[in-house]
């Protein structure tokens, strides 16, 4: 779907909310998903202080790791039923005034005016259009982090919109020259899948 077809949808009937949604009720994504090998790095890199900013969210493990260390997390999606599951576990662990979910389109949503962020977090969900705008909301000395499919996993799956997928060399010949120093890019073939993830520094002006 281009752009200008998502901006027609209203949230409530967003064909990316339905299909979420749907997929957030399978069996297999009951359960909140633990932090992952891109959260383990962004973390070995060295997370300024500040508030982090996690999109296309789901169940996100990390949300919840970041806020249980007194963080303040904008986790955005687009899936009402994986924020709720996301609000329950944060209750579950006294975090809800720490974790502010947000649902909304992130082809129309932007980071709120004036405020950015020591981590901006995305795992598994790519457009163009929204990496644009995810490294402008990280603070200065502060880490962007991305994992996604590459072109190499329509080998496994040679139905996946190539839209959706990292070209050579994305995310990192996305960002502007000379303001962000690129800390670590590996491409992993899981045998499955193939991913590639991202961890960038916005150097300090
Ligand atoms: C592959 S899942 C990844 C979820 C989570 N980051 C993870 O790694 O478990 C893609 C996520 O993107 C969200 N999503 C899909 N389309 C979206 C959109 N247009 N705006 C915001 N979120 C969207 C889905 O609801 C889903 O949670």
């Amino acid at each position: 779907m281009n752009h200008a077809g998502r901006h027609a949808h209203r949230l409530e009937d967003h064909p990316d909310r339905l299909k979420w949604n749907a997929r957030y009720q399978e069996p297999k994504r009951l359960q909140s998903r633990d932090t992952c090998p891109l959260f383990d790095r962004a973390t070995s890199e060295g997370i300024p202080d500040g508030p982090v900013l996690e999109l296309a969210c789901g169940i996100s493990g990390q949300a919840l790791a970041l806020a249980e260390t007194g963080r303040d997390v904008l986790a955005v999606d687009i899936s009402d039923e994986a924020l709720k599951r996301l609000a329950s576990a944060a209750t579950a662990r006294g975090l809800e005034s720490r974790l502010e979910l947000a649902q909304a389109d992130l082809n129309v949503w932007r980071p709120p005016a004036g405020q950015d962020y020591a981590l901006v977090f995305c795992v598994m969900y790519w457009e163009e259009v929204v990496f644009d705008y995810a490294w402008t909301a990280v603070a200065e000395g502060g880490l962007l982090a991305w994992q996604g499919f590459t072109l190499d996993h329509l080998r496994y799956r040679p139905s996946q919109k190539r839209d959706w997928c990292l070209k050579s060399g994305e995310p990192a010949s996305r960002l502007p020259e000379g303001l962000f120093t690129v800390l670590h890019e590996e491409d992993v073939d899981e045998g499955h899948r193939v991913i590639r993830r991202m961890v960038a520094r916005r150097d300090h002006a």
